[in-house]
């Protein structure tokens, strides 16, 4: 047996330091994305507003006396709704023409889907979620409020109405 060359010796002593190199790097991006899925499992998609669906119509901002369209005593019109299958709650929602509407609504079981007919409000009513959503309607008059997600076999069955008063 020979004694290994001197170049031998370099090129393992380089290999080794370039493996150590490599596992560094793929060290740091797992921490890397260990940290990123951490910090957003721990918050909702888009930091919106978490709400337990079994506490609707029961307690908190959701209960049955709260939903509908409300004026707070700043004069701003807040219309909070109940998606679920196969209605929404209320049914029928009477909102004021040429003045800014926020929507907060939810859903109790599956997604649905919330658009005013002829109007920008579309949203998704996920459970779990509040959508937030602010909207003015130009016209006096009754639009249709059709969910446009598939729900279920009710689905067709599911849609309100948005009457404009002056
Ligand atoms: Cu609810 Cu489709």
């Amino acid at each position: 047996a020979t004694a290994p060359h001197a170049s031998e010796a370099i090129a393992v002593a380089a290999e080794r330091r370039w493996a150590i190199i490599v596992a560094l790097i793929i060290g740091l991006l797992l921490v890397m994305i260990i940290f990123t899925g951490v910090h957003w499992a721990s918050m909702p998609p888009s930091r919106v507003e978490t709400i337990d669906p079994r506490k609707l119509h029961v307690e908190g901002e959701f209960v049955e006396n709260n939903l509908g369209t409300a004026v707070g005593a700043d004069g701003k019109v807040t219309v909070r709704l109940i998606a679920q299958q196969y209605s929404f709650e209320p049914q029928c929602l009477v909102v004021p023409a040429g003045v800014p509407v926020t929507f907060r609504a939810t859903s109790t079981d599956a997604i649905h889907g919330f658009l005013v007919d002829r109007t920008n409000a579309n949203v998704m009513l996920v459970p779990g979620f509040i959508a937030t959503f602010t909207a003015t309607f130009d016209k006096v008059g009754e639009r249709v409020m059709p969910c446009h997600e598939y729900c279920g076999t009710g689905h067709e069955a599911m849609w309100g109405r948005v009457q404009v008063m002056a």
